[in-house]
């Protein structure tokens, strides 16, 4: 029989690829979803993709009482991969309470349906944002977390804490958080991707929506860093390289090989690279020009980070395997997929 896995936040973006990585290993997935940043049509094109529509329910994790009645019909859940959270930096710091209710609550009520039902896995979404701006890079895990920068971010944090304290007064349960740094790119087939709500904040979903003419002009935040061309560094990772660590990571988990009863792991490509080495390299593997300009750079951004990837690459034998050109082109092939462009 197949093990089953609960995907929460399933039809959303790193949710959606991590689901299809799992069909395609072999697993049973239930996604649950309020669909409050993403769409149901999702799952069909998870079908198309995969051959196969995951079972899905929709309701808010923050809602206790749903949280528990769910966990209460499907006893045959094997692991959680918690993706479900709200993730707008900006809006955090305007809504700090929603940010707190939304991830934080959401988190502390699977985790008691992990112990009340006995479920003895969990996989969490945490996010490079734990490491602030670092004073040595790349960074470890070992590298000292410093304060959020936002709301959203200390959810982030906060929620490791939760995960960790919870791991420790309760042996029979193992979490692996899994420290993410910049996700871009979408599924080969063009038919999963980023669907950003409004004005895209993140760099790539900006890029392709100026290149399909949405947007008339990239900014590029900041040209006076002290970096290599003077524009800020991330270590950006193809979705579908994160999506496959989270199947190893579950295969890790019930197969028992966790070292610790909870482990953190950093999944990057560990290579940094500036924004307008990311327009360069958008031009080059499109052939499309890009109307940017500099402008000055974002509250709250940090100057630079990339991932030591040692750990991950030695201990879950995980490596980050596409090329840029590639990464970027599948992001351009979505764009121009759900906007209709030949
Ligand atoms: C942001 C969040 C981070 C979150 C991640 C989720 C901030 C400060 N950080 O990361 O906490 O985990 O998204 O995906 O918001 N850029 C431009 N022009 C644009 C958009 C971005 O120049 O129109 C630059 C940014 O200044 C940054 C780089 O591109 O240097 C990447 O930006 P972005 O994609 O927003 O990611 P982060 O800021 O790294």
């Amino acid at each position: 029989m197949k093990n089953k896995i609960l995907v929460t936040g399933g039809t959303g973006y790193i949710g959606s690829h991590t689901v299809v990585e799992l069909q395609e290993t072999g697993y049973d997935v239930v996604i649950v979803d309020n669909l409050s940043n993403s769409g149901i049509d999702v799952l069909d094109n998870i079908k198309k993709i995969t051959g196969i529509k995951p079972e899905f329910e929709k309701f808010d994790l923050a809602d206790q009482r749903k949280t528990d009645e769910f966990f209460g019909r499907h006893k045959d859940i094997k692991a959680i991969i918690h993706f479900a959270a709200s993730k707008a930096v900006g809006e955090s710091v305007e809504k700090p309470l929603l940010y707190y209710r939304n991830n934080l609550v959401s988190l502390m009520n699977i985790l008691e349906c992990h112990i009340k039902y006995n479920i003895p896995n969990i996989v969490f979404s945490s996010s490079c944002t734990v490491y602030g701006q670092p004073d040595q890079l790349p960074v470890t895990e070992k590298t000292p977390r410093k304060d959020a920068e936002s709301p959203y971010g200390n959810t982030k944090r906060v929620n490791e804490d939760i995960l960790q304290d919870t791991i420790a007064a309760n042996s029979e349960i193992r979490g692996i958080a899994l420290r993410y740094f910049n996700p871009i790119g979408a599924h080969s087939s063009a038919l999963i991707g980023e669907l950003p709500l409004g004005v895209p904040q993140n760099l790539v979903p900006f890029v392709t929506q100026t290149a399909a003419g949405i947007r008339e002009q990239l900014s590029v935040f900041g040209d006076d860093y002290n970096t290599r061309d003077g524009s800020a560094i991330r270590d950006y990772i193809n979705v579908v390289d994160l999506a496959k660590a989270h199947v190893v990571a579950i295969d890790r988990l019930l197969k028992g090989k966790n070292k610790l009863n909870y482990e953190i792991f950093n999944l990057g490509t560990g290579d940094g690279l500036s924004v307008l080495e990311i327009v360069k390299s958008f031009e080059k593997a499109t052939n499309i020009k890009l109307n940017y300009k500099i402008v000055g750079r974002r509250a709250g951004d940090i100057e630079q980070i990339w991932a030591d990837t040692t750990y991950a690459n030695e201990e879950l034998g995980w490596k980050a395997e596409k090329e840029l050109d590639e990464t970027l082109l599948s992001a351009w092939n979505w764009e121009k997929n759900i906007r209709g462009i030949q």
